[in-house]
């Protein structure tokens, strides 16, 4: 059985570098290596209505954006399923049957829905603070329908950032536990996390542990070279470091953190300019003879920050000019969500046929029913 993914993102926003980094370049390389047999990439409008409920034109609107950050990016219609979630009705139903075998107390514990549920302020109420409106059920129990979006498509592999974790960790129970009880039907997925501890989580420009747009502190694939440019000037550096000549610390630089993620061996040759100054000047073969030079003292921030600019750009210039195309030709865009979504709710289908099947909740299909007459009418001939 060849090897199947299943990832996607919530149509919340437009995408940022840390969704870059920490899945969308690899999802790329992933379609372009051949090694897998099917690859979906979903947009997750429904699961973005679990905590959007009152602002679904704010998810309908973002539907293009992710679509278009997607195929900008690199996302191939040929080799990739793009859909949109809520146009797969099966999805909704597996959720219902494994909804079944979760119980509250796991879901509680799930700690990317407890970290969610107090940023969004669902607060229980429970330390007498202020009424807050509660948590959605729908919320709450998004990792279930998560468990369906992967299942529905025997994915072996999903790569996504380290903050999913938890889910596909409740994804693989849930598996587990269908599995035992009705035997065996569905595939246990393996999750695939950016190799390189950067991508994990990549910071916001203010230096805060999370990119987000709440926090407004994000780099978004589409900003144009100029934001880029300001973004990067206003960075967190290493508030220890006063002076050029002070040493300076790369760990919890926002700066460096960022170069970990995007700069590549040809960066040094191409940008070598950045280094020269009025009055120092320095020549580096690799990231780590910057880190030693800013270690050491001597080389300033506003260095620094010029070569981060111009490494951001330089990978983020095609996917913009591919985006300003896709822009011009938004039919196209949604013809391909219509086609993915049509091919995603074949294969769903064929799942949740397997799955009712286990279940034996099938009566209609071809011979159980005359099967289950035959046995039925037999119970009540014999009284
Ligand atoms: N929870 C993911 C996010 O917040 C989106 C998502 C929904 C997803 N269903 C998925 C990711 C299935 C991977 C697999 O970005």
């Amino acid at each position: 059985m060849g090897k199947i993914i299943l990832t996607g993102d919530r149509p919340t926003g437009r995408l940022h570098i840390g969704h870059y980094v920490g899945s969308l370049r690899r999802r790329v390389e992933l379609q372009n290596s051949g090694q897998f047999e099917k690859i979906f990439i979903m947009i997750a409008d429904a699961q973005a209505l679990t905590d959007n409920a009152d602002n679904p034109e704010k998810v309908r609107q973002n539907i293009i954006e992710v679509a278009l950050d997607y195929l900008s990016a690199g996302l191939d219609p040929e080799k990739s399923v793009l859909f949109i979630q809520s146009q797969i009705s099966e999805l909704t139903e597996l959720t219902f049957f494994y909804n079944n075998l979760v119980t509250v107390q796991r879901l509680q514990r799930n700690p990317t829905v407890k970290a969610e549920i107090q940023m969004r302020g669902f607060s229980d109420n429970t330390d007498g603070s202020e009424p807050k409106a509660g948590i959605p059920v729908g919320f709450f129990c998004y990792p279930i329908s998560q468990a369906a979006d992967i299942t529905a498509f025997k994915a072996t592999t999903v790569p996504v950032g380290e903050d999913q974790e938890p889910m596909i960790e409740q994804t693989r129970e849930i598996v587990r536990k269908f599995n035992s009880v009705y035997g065996t039907t569905l595939v246990e997925p393996e999750i695939m996390l950016p190799e390189n501890s950067a991508c994990l989580r990549l910071p916001g420009t203010d230096g805060k542990a999370k990119m987000s747009k709440s926090l407004g502190n994000c780099i978004y694939l589409s900003d144009s070279e100029e934001e880029v440019n300001a973004k990067v000037r206003g960075m967190f550096t290493d508030p220890l470091h006063l002076q050029v000549s002070d040493p300076g610390h790369i760990e919890g630089n926002t700066v460096f953190t960022y170069l970990d993620a995007f700069c590549r061996p040809e960066h040094f040759g191409m940008f070598r300019e950045c280094f020269v100054g009025r009055k120092s000047s320095f020549t580096f073969n690799s990231l780590d003879e910057v880190k030693a030079q800013y270690q050491a003292g001597g080389l300033g921030d506003v260095m620094i920050k010029n070569f981060l600019s111009r490494v951001l750009n330089d990978t983020l210039e095609p996917i913009r000019q591919r985006r300003h195309e896709l822009e011009k030709n938004i039919p196209y865009v949604y013809d391909i969500l219509r086609r993915g979504s049509e091919q995603a709710r074949a294969v769903a289908a064929r799942t949740l046929s397997d799955v009712k099947k286990a279940m034996k909740i099938n009566y209609f299909d071809e011979g159980v029913l005359n099967q289950l007459i035959k046995e039925q009418s037999e119970k009540y001939q014999d009284k």
